[in-house]
């Protein structure tokens, strides 16, 4: 279910955790306690500034400076910072099954980054990915203008719902519409392989409800779909009316398949 791209990827990761740093990050040597681990010759460092450097941003509170941080380290985080970020996201988003363990954990530069490395390795050229609209204008950077994948909204339609905010009245998401927009996608001969959903959304600020995710999740494993879900702003619901849950924290068994399920999270919005 990965993109051609990816799997054209999968022969370099191999040559890179053969001969690359990666291979002396997991098993460096040390004289006394592994004496038969690697020394990476591959990349210089220069370390004459280590003190300098040290003393300085050592003044910088409450960030704890050591000299390990002047290196190349775990591309995918430091087990420290991966530790810390677990217990953060299980105390927030309140997972479902008790813990986000570090290995559930991916740390990437940025959140829009992180649906640019995913429109990488689930799309090729030409693929759709479905997106409700309107949408955080990134989203199409990130996908169409970098991966050539064609992004293919689903509008949220002015609805006929009464009662309810006026956002509810205005711009509803609802299966139907997401399935005939599928269904059109589908009889054009195009390949569908992921749909987006921003929730909290940008820029509505609408909260969608979990049957609706529930159903979204469902359609997704249904039609073998990458669900990709945008919970930027989940820490930036101030109404108390508002109830918003995090897929994490939602029961996914019998709704969709984990590796079909991805989560992006940054701290650029985190608001207490
Ligand atoms: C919905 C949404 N996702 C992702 C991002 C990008 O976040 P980051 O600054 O971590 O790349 C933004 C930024 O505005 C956003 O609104």
């Amino acid at each position: 279910m990965l993109s051609k791209r990816a799997h054209n990827f999968d022969v370099d990761l191999d040559y890179i955790n053969t001969y690359s740093v990666n291979r002396a990050l997991r098993d460096p040597y040390d004289a006394k306690t592994n004496p038969n681990g690697i020394i990476n010759f591959g990349t210089a460092v220069n370390g004459l500034m280590d003190d300098v450097w040290l003393n300085r941003l050592q003044e910088i509170q409450p960030y704890k400076a050591d000299k390990s941080h002047f290196r190349y380290y775990q591309f995918w985080g430091t087990n420290d910072f991966l530790k810390s970020l677990s217990t953060f996201m299980t105390t927030f988003f309140k997972p479902w099954n008790g813990e986000i363990s570090i290995d559930n954990l991916l740390v990437f530069n940025g959140a829009l980054l992180t649906l640019d490395l995913l429109g990488c390795l689930l799309g090729d050229t030409n693929d759709v990915f479905l997106c409700p609209s309107p949408a955080y204008s990134s989203y199409f950077h990130a996908c169409v203008q970098r991966w050539d994948i064609e992004m293919v909204i689903v509008p949220m339609k002015v609805a006929d719902a009464k009662g309810g905010t006026e956002l509810d009245a205005y711009f509803k998401l609802t299966l139907d519409d997401i399935e005939r927009v599928f269904a059109e996608e589908r009889d054009k001969g195009k390949n569908i392989r992921a749909f987006l959903l921003n929730n909290p959304q940008n820029p509505l600020g609408k909260v969608f409800d979990k049957s609706l995710v529930e159903n979204i999740m469902r359609f997704c494993q249904r039609n073998n779909l990458h669900l990709i879900v945008d919970e930027m702003y989940c820490l930036s619901v101030f109404d108390p009316e508002t109830e918003f849950q995090s897929v994490l924290s939602m029961n996914t068994d019998d709704l969709i398949q984990p590796d079909l399920l991805h989560v992006i999270w940054g701290f650029s919005k985190v608001c207490f």
